[in-house]
């Protein structure tokens, strides 16, 4: 089946987000090392991106390593990193192509510095590119992002740049790193897995959820078709009746 004659371009998501998951389970299924399923899912992220230029997403954030990645095993942890340096610096020319934007949320600085300096320059050279802005979650944490945010704020108050009384949730949206962006309307999940491990939690305080069985290097631009229609088919009430909207 074809989704992608079945989404309705006048009214996609302006911004997805994505915790691509399944990989080590992947490479498992197929008799192979963890790092053979995160080299397999790149191919999907290629896909996933390319998908979201054809049908005019502004936003696609990716969750790529959480700060709770950092648990796993070095030699994991090591090639994790080689891979990104490799596929970032592979991928400029086709981000530039494809008018893509790159950009990211998390702690940069706590990434090894090879890997810092390729996301920066790669972050330079696609900073004019007006078509899709792609948001890599690198070494990203939810709570922490919040927690800074809240550090921030109670600085600005203490220095007289902010008044308490005008925290809202529109100021505290301007403190996060995901300020020049709007909140994702869809949150998929790969993998079968049913939860959250800490992204965006502010952020998807109303997105609608997805949930794919698939592990995400089976995952390509048609599943996200297929998500987009599915939640196209939702109705998305924001605490009113149907008859209200
Ligand atoms: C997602 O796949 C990629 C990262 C978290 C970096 P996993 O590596 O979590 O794969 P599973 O969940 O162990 O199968
Ligand atoms: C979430 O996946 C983080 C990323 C996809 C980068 P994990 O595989 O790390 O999540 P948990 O540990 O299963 O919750
Ligand atoms: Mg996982």
């Amino acid at each position: 089946m074809d989704y992608k004659s079945q989404i309705n371009i006048s009214e996609v998501p302006s911004h997805v987000a994505i915790i691509m998951d399944g990989n080590g389970r992947w490479a498992k299924k197929h008799g192979k090392p963890r790092i053979f399923g995160h080299k397999n899912g790149v191919l999907s992220v290629r896909s996933v991106v390319e998908g979201a230029g054809e049908i005019g997403l502004k936003y696609l954030t990716l969750y790529a390593f959480s700060t709770e990645n950092w648990k796993r095993p070095k030699v994991e942890v090591a090639a994790l990193m080689q891979l990104l340096v490799a596929t970032i610096s592979n991928e400029v020319s086709a981000l530039n192509k494809n008018n893509v934007r790159l950009l990211t949320i998390g702690d940069l600085k706590s990434l090894p510095g090879n890997c810092e300096k390729e996301l920066q320059k790669a972050m330079e050279k696609t900073k004019n590119n007006t078509g899709l802005s792609l948001v890599l979650a690198l070494s990203y944490s939810s709570k922490s992002e919040i927690i800074n945010a809240v550090k921030s704020i109670s600085k600005d108050v203490s220095e007289d740049k902010l008044k308490v009384e005008e925290i809202s949730d529109k100021v505290f949206d301007t403190y996060l790193d995901t300020n020049l962006m709007n909140d994702p309307e869809l949150l998929i999940r790969t993998s079968g897995e049913y939860r959250l491990s800490n992204f965006l939690l502010w952020q998807i305080a109303y997105a609608e959820l997805y949930f794919s069985d698939k592990f995400w290097p089976d995952f390509t631009k048609e599943d996200l078709f297929e998500a987009i229609v599915d939640y196209q088919n939702r109705e998305r009430r924001f605490g009113m009746t149907s008859e209200q909207l």
